[in-house]
């Protein structure tokens, strides 16, 4: 039977971190604090049928998908000032030459890296869903077709810098390894790999946290975090932000478990992040997520 991802509500130390947690991001990306004790209130009722929930959360606050309504206004908003710190903090990492961002979906962040970033010569986006993509406005930017959804239609050692932001964890487990194992055959030798994941660490001791994320990293398992960011995925592909097109897999890891993957396909790790603090200059990355940077050899 498949999971019941509402499940976790009926834990009430779970249900406190959602709550404070959907705060925070409700601050930021425009979601009304006044919403989130119905919304929780009413996946909790629900949560015996996802479906049924969202859809009588979305019968509550229809703004949710009225994209005319002011919450999907504030939302474009916040996706407009959220790429502008993302492209600042890739931009220091990128290679000279051509950049892929793969499950981009739209162009916005290359727009934003190429018009930062002159030694881009060429950048390439590609998502599952082409008739959602956004037409660039860049002459240097293509759209690249996927072959499978593991493999792009892009050459052999043709590629310099490959971002992969929020994606991976989108796919399952076998096609993920053939799309890195893919990701080797286009990368340029030295080429280098940005991954962005909601993640953790499992051995590292992580000070100075917000409260939130104190929690999250503090008060669960293993197996209870790996729950939590797959209800924050749900929460965000199918809710705040529906995306019904993106696939749900909450193929997940740790930090460790990502070096550990990228390791046994020749990357090595030369930079890596977990931010835990939500503030006006790291609203791209609301915690808990982490910025790799690996190095194929
Ligand atoms: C949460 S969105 C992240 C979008 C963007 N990278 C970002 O960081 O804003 C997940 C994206 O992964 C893409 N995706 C999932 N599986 C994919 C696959 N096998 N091939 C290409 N794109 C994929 C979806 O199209 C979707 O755009």
């Amino acid at each position: 039977m498949a999971m019941n991802i509402l499940t976790i509500l009926q834990n009430e130390y779970m249900r406190d971190f959602i709550l404070a947690r959907a705060k925070t991001y409700g601050k930021y990306t425009g979601l009304p604090s006044e919403w989130i004790p119905t919304i929780i209130e009413i996946l909790t009722n629900m949560s015996y049928d996802s479906e049924l929930a969202i859809k009588a959360v979305q019968k509550e606050f229809p703004q949710l998908i009225n994209t005319s309504s002011e919450y999907h206004e504030k939302l474009r908003k916040y996706r407009i000032r959220k790429v502008e710190q993302i492209a600042e903090r890739i931009n220091p990492f990128l290679k000279n030459g051509t950049v892929l961002d793969f499950g981009g979906q739209t162009t916005d962040l290359l727009e934003a890296l190429i018009n930062k970033n002159e030694r881009i010569s060429q950048g390439f986006v590609n998502g599952i869903n082409k008739d959602e993509i956004i037409q660039n406005e860049s002459e240097k930017i293509a759209f690249t077709e996927q072959i499978s959804l593991s493999e792009t239609t892009l050459g052999t050692k043709s590629v310099d810098t490959i971002i992969v932001s929020l994606v991976l964890h989108h796919m399952n487990v076998q096609e993920r390894e053939k799309l890195i194992n893919h990701f080797t055959k286009i990368l340029k030798k030295k080429g280098i790999l940005i991954l962005i994941e909601d993640t953790f660490s499992e051995t590292r001791v992580q000070r100075e946290c917000d409260s939130i994320t104190d929690m999250f990293l503090n008060k669960f398992s293993f197996e209870e975090k790996m729950q939590l960011l797959s209800f924050l995925d749900w929460q965000g592909n199918r809710l705040t932000r529906p995306h019904p097109s993106v696939p749900l897999h909450y193929t997940f890891k740790s930090i460790e478990g990502w070096c550990q993957l990228f390791k046994t396909f020749g990357f090595n790790l030369t930079n890596e992040q977990f931010f835990c603090n939500v503030d006006e200059d790291s609203i791209d990355l609301i915690p808990p997520k982490a910025f790799m940077v690996f190095r194929l050899n």
